[in-house]
């Protein structure tokens, strides 16, 4: 069952007329068309955060410069202040920049394409400027937009290569009228019933639209990528014991796990493979296998025990009843509770 992107925007459409979330931003449907200020406002401060984190910023920002020429003529440190908690700065500094063009402009240009010009204005929010501001037929398409076509098309292929055949789709079902009314209509969807984890179809006004839908198994899109096997490597810890301490010592300040505490081993994280220089001959006793992911590979660490032995590495005498002290990285510190587990 394929719709027709027809019955897709018409759908959509007709449940934003009944659903349309009241933002301070935003115009109601049949109202007329939004301050495009308060558009690139919010939608620049949208990038980052939630709605309801924004809405704030968004109060005192046009309280403060009602138009893109109080913004043009407002000292930078203030727009910065006032920015403070919304995150990455560059956008505020980029916000300043594109008010002096525009101040100088006159006026807002009104296409994607000479929209994209202004400092900081990437694709996503140039289509959404033209779109909601001045009922252009842009394409707007962000995670939320992405995760509804992903769903309504069944789109199996997994991201990012997903990306071409979402932005297609996206354009085969937007609107040549209402092309903002739709976008903002997505967003609400994704942000509201096709949710990421938890799509609520029963209540979704595309139901009868949707193929993930009619496979049943709608959270299924988009699909992610697999993950990349991680390489395996392998090492061993050394565990030395005596009088009821044992011998801890100082990472290098560089490296893996650097200037934290640790146990003496084999050197599996400058070498890859443990090269097994045990820092004391002896009787070592297997304790057992302590498995840890590192972000670029596994670790299987082999932890040997022995006791009474005078290691050959610096290091000091730890007591054992203060190991939680040691502030031992968790690989360590799961090798300790191993050996210490066992008794
Ligand atoms: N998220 C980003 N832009 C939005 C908008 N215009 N409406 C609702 N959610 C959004
Ligand atoms: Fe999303 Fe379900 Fe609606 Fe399809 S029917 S668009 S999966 S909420």
């Amino acid at each position: 069952m394929t719709a027709s992107a027809a019955d897709i925007s018409r759908d959509l459409l007709d449940w934003y007329d009944r659903h349309a979330r009241d933002l301070p931003w935003r115009a109601q449907p049949g109202d007329p068309a939004p301050d495009p200020y308060h558009v690139w406002l919010s939608e620049v401060m949208l990038q980052q955060t939630t709605v309801a984190a924004v809405k704030p910023y968004f109060a005192k920002f046009t309280s403060t410069w009602v138009d893109v020429h109080a913004l043009a003529a407002a000292p930078e440190e203030e727009v910065m202040a006032a920015w403070a908690g919304l995150g990455y700065y560059s956008r505020a500094r980029n916000l300043v920049k594109a008010a002096k063009v525009l101040a100088e402009r006159g006026s807002f240009p009104r296409t994607e394409a000479e929209l994209r010009e202004l400092p900081g204005l990437g694709a996503y929010t140039a289509a959404a400027i033209a779109a909601i501001a001045f009922g252009e037929r842009a394409v707007v398409v962000d995670a939320n937009v992405e995760r509804v076509v992903a769903r309504l098309f069944a789109i199996s292929e997994p991201l990012p290569k997903a990306r071409k055949a979402i932005r297609e789709k996206a354009e085969l079902i937007t609107p040549h009228e209402r092309a903002g009314d739709f976008a903002q209509a997505m967003m609400d969807l994704g942000s509201s019933i096709c949710t990421a984890r938890d799509p609520k179809c029963l209540l979704c006004p595309l139901a009868n639209d949707c193929d993930a839908r009619a496979e049943g198994d709608s959270a299924r899109y988009p699909v992610k990528p697999p993950k990349k096997a991680k390489p395996l490597r392998r090492g061993e810890a050394y565990w030395i014991e005596r009088d009821n301490a044992v011998w801890l010592v100082k990472r290098p300040g560089t490296g893996m796990l650097g200037g934290m505490r640790s146990l003496p081993d084999d050197g599996w994280s400058a070498k890859g493979d443990g090269s097994a220089s045990r820092p004391v001959e002896g009787d070592w006793e297997n304790a057992g296998l302590v498995r840890h992911s590192f972000t670029h590979f596994d670790l299987e660490l082999s932890v040997l025990r022995t006791e009474g032995a005078d290691p050959a590495v610096e290091g000091e005498w730890w007591p054992l009843e203060r190991i939680e002290e040691a502030g031992l990285p968790t690989l360590f510190a799961k090798a300790a509770r191993l050996v210490l587990a066992a008794g």
